[in-house]
């Protein structure tokens, strides 16, 4: 299993490109099964995740072919309706196949995903909706067993904005009969750009970005090239990375409307921002100012960006307040952090940081995605040398985040720590 070694204290400065966002390219990717043919999809992002989702996609019979950023997905001969366990419980986005399989197939069996390292993330928004659109759902040992002749469109209420229950509602409802309206739909771009891309498809849907989204069902749609969207999280810690080391950086390819929270609060904490079309400037003034953020639904500031904005305000000059209301358990990163010298508070669902003038590099462990990243920051920041292991989690998630890294000027070092977990 591989770890990263950093030797930290080194400002970061200079220019780095920003890939495709993830949670665009996954449904995206699923979405390919609602229509047989051949897609290509552009600035897909090279992550595991991405490799899951096309392996994913192989075992229900499509060919995927990916190379340079550039995927080719044939689904022509796509006919085996299923989501295995060993599959969804790496990777919980599995659970989009759901709606894609059903609306094409009338038939769905699918494992259910489990627990999560950061407590309870159900899918029972997901399945009711399948429900409500004409679906017979059972259990049948641990997988969700679906089906249904033709999915009728209906008026479906989400009681939580779920990101993932607008897509898979979305995706099911395209080929459905009549119209669906999902009513506090998530306006997240991510949704944004999957709908667009099934609008390519020939989908008629009216309301993206907004919490009601009409679909009108159609009897067929027909393959699309896309282009997926800039990855507004990777590029908000990037931003993180050069104003934690008290550096200068620019990312490029990047979608500055898509950040404009994430903005407001790094030019809160000192940041000094110079933002262009498709790129963003962030330069360290030489304080990092206490600031609280509250983790919220798009536009809000996002929960895949909490554990970032800890490791910053762990070398604020003051303390903050940190609230996640997203996803309450989201915290495994504070104890790392601890390890670090942060001081901080855990307090339900808000952290409470005190800054403290340094940290102190220490072997620390990654425990999911963004948590990783919360630690790679403060291991960049850090007086010498911090070993980050588990980096496979990083991986799911950041394009060889290293290589960027390094091109920055950070002195970061995969090796493989010999360990098996
Ligand atoms: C997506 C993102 C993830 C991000 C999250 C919130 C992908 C692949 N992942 O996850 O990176 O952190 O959005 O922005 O896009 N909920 C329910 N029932 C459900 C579904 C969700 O109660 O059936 C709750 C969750 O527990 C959570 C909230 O809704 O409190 C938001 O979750 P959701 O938006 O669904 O997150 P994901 O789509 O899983």
């Amino acid at each position: 299993m591989d770890k990263f070694v950093i030797h930290g204290g080194k400002p970061l400065h200079g220019t780095v490109e920003i890939s495709g966002a993830k949670n665009a390219a996954l449904p995206i990717m699923v979405a390919t099964l609602l229509a047989p043919g051949v897609y290509h999809i552009r600035n897909v992002p090279e992550l595991r995740d991405v490799r899951t989702m096309a392996h994913l996609l192989r075992i229900i019979g499509a060919r995927v072919q990916f190379e340079d950023h550039q995927m080719e997905i044939d689904t022509r001969d796509a006919n085996f309706p299923e989501a295995p366990y060993e599959l969804v419980k790496t990777m919980r986005a599995s659970i989009y196949v759901l709606g894609p399989l059903l609306a094409r197939y009338g038939q769905a069996r699918v494992s259910l995903p489990g627990g999560c390292a950061w407590g309870p993330r159900p899918v029972d928004l997901h399945l009711k909706g399948m429900e409500k659109l004409g679906a017979t759902l059972t259990l049948d040992k641990g997988y969700i067993n679906a089906r249904a002749k033709k999915l009728q469109g209906t008026p479906i209420y989400l009681d939580v904005s779920s990101v993932g229950a607008t897509g898979n509602i979305m995706m099911a409802a395209v080929l459905a009969e009549g119209e669906t309206v999902i009513e506090n739909a998530a306006e997240e771009p991510e949704i944004v750009d999957l709908g667009h891309f099934l609008q390519k498809m020939g989908a008629h849907i009216e309301g993206l970005g907004t919490k009601t989204i009409r679909i009108q069902g159609v009897k067929e749609l027909e393959p699309a090239d896309y282009t997926i969207i800039p990855d507004r999280i990777e590029a908000g810690t990037f931003l993180v990375a050069g104003l934690i080391t008290g550096g200068e950086i620019t990312v490029t390819h990047a979608e500055p409307n898509h950040l404009t929270e994430v903005l407001a609060k790094l030019e809160e904490a000192g940041g000094i921002l110079e933002v262009k079309e498709n790129s963003i400037s962030i330069r360290a003034s030489g304080e990092i100012r206490p600031t609280d953020v509250t983790t919220a639904v798009y536009p809000g500031y996002p929960t895949d960006m909490q554990a970032q904005w800890i490791a910053l305000m762990a070398l604020a000059n003051g303390s903050s307040v940190i609230t996640d209301t997203i996803y309450p358990d989201r915290f495994t990163h504070v104890p790392e952090l601890q390890r670090l010298g942060a001081d901080i508070v855990l307090k339900n669902n808000s952290a409470f940081v005190k800054g403290v003038e340094k940290l102190i590099g220490a072997p620390v462990m990654s425990t999911d995605l963004r948590a990783s990243a919360a630690l790679v920051l403060a291991a960049l920041a850090a007086e010498g040398r911090s070993d980050v292991h588990r980096v496979y989690h990083i991986d799911r998630g950041y394009e060889r985040i290293e290589r960027k890294l390094e091109q920055l000027g950070a002195d970061i070092r995969r090796e493989d720590d010999g360990k098996y977990y």
